[in-house]
């Protein structure tokens, strides 16, 4: 039979690393001292609230479908989250729920860059970008991240590889994984940068709340100039360690969520409101950053604290 080309161009990007994480696992099953740098499946367990409120939620009947842009609620609880943290009003419009940042970054790239285009990206790099941007057809087109700008992305090395094909400019921070959070005058730089040559900012953001408190979270949302061409992927994965739970959404442009929302309906047609319910009060619980601190290699869940 024929296949469609995304095949080819995805193919040996999934099953090799599960097959290794899933051989790290049975090992340490076995008894062997295992180091899991795999996944980033946070070692703290879900915090009770959350769980409970999945539960009720599900008991009350919210087991229908839901609305293809999120639930209301949690919709609102995101803007109200993200205008108090990056200063500026964000409104309703400017939000979709997606399930997990896998999935927001899978759509945003379809509704930003296809064949024939360039999409460039800091390396290393977490393990999915590559077949994330191969799906779209364009090209990932690779900027070193160096140890000697503390693996930041930096604007030179940017500048150096753009083209006339270049369209979007894929950022992550906190960076997975190198654990890099850039700083304002990185922000400030590559967005001059992505003004000039009108491309798009995508932001993985989903590591934001997990930063030492001496080390300021900035994002390219806070700058008004870049409000046009941002758009900001993340979810409560990591910073409720509820990742089975896949909830996520995506933060940019109004008239980029209405073009996103029939692409996302195609694919799902909403998703479920009870994790709509306890997303909303995941917003609310992480007003205030939350980082789960392991005192020693052998501590205990009890060393985090959750608000
Ligand atoms: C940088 C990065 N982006 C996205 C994801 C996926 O997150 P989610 O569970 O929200 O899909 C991960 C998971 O490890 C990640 O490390």
């Amino acid at each position: 039979m024929r296949y469609a080309s995304v095949t080819d161009r995805l193919a040996g990007l999934g099953g090799a690393k599960w097959a290794l994480h899933y051989r790290a696992r049975a090992m340490k099953a076995a008894g062997h001292e295992i180091i899991e740098l795999t996944i980033g499946e946070p070692d703290v367990p879900t915090p009770a609230r959350l769980i409970e409120a999945a539960t009720r939620s599900m008991a009350s009947g919210r087991t229908g479908y839901s609305n293809g842009r999120g639930e209301p609620g949690v919709v609102a609880a995101l803007a109200a989250r993200y205008s108090a943290r990056r200063g500026r009003e964000f409104a309703r419009d400017q939000i979709m729920c997606l399930p997990g940042t896998q999935t927001v970054l899978y759509a945003v790239l379809r509704a930003m860059a296809e064949a024939g285009d360039e999409v460039l990206i800091g390396d290393p790099m977490y393990a999915t970008y590559e077949g994330l941007i191969a799906q779209t057809g364009a090209v990932a087109v690779r900027v070193p991240l160096r140890p000697e700008h503390g693996f930041r992305m930096n604007v030179a090395d940017v500048a150096a590889r753009i083209t006339p094909r270049s369209r979007v400019l894929f950022l992550n921070t906190p960076h997975n994984p190198t654990g890099a959070v850039l700083r304002p005058d990185d922000i400030r730089a590559l967005g001059a940068l992505a003004r000039e040559h009108d491309l798009w900012i995508l932001s993985d953001e989903v590591y934001e709340d997990l930063v030492f408190p001496n080390v300021p979270f900035t994002s390219p949302l806070d700058l008004p100039d870049l409000a046009e061409r941002t758009v900001v992927a993340s979810s409560i994965s990591k910073s409720h360690a509820a990742p089975g739970f896949r909830s996520g959404w995506c933060v940019g442009p109004a008239d980029f969520c209405t073009r996103l929302l029939p692409l996302s309906e195609t694919m799902l047609f909403g998703s479920q409101p009870f994790i709509g319910d306890l997303t909303e009060l995941a917003g609310s619980m992480s007003a205030r950053p939350v980082c789960p601190v392991r005192t020693s290699p052998k501590a205990s869940s009890t060393a985090t604290r959750w608000p």
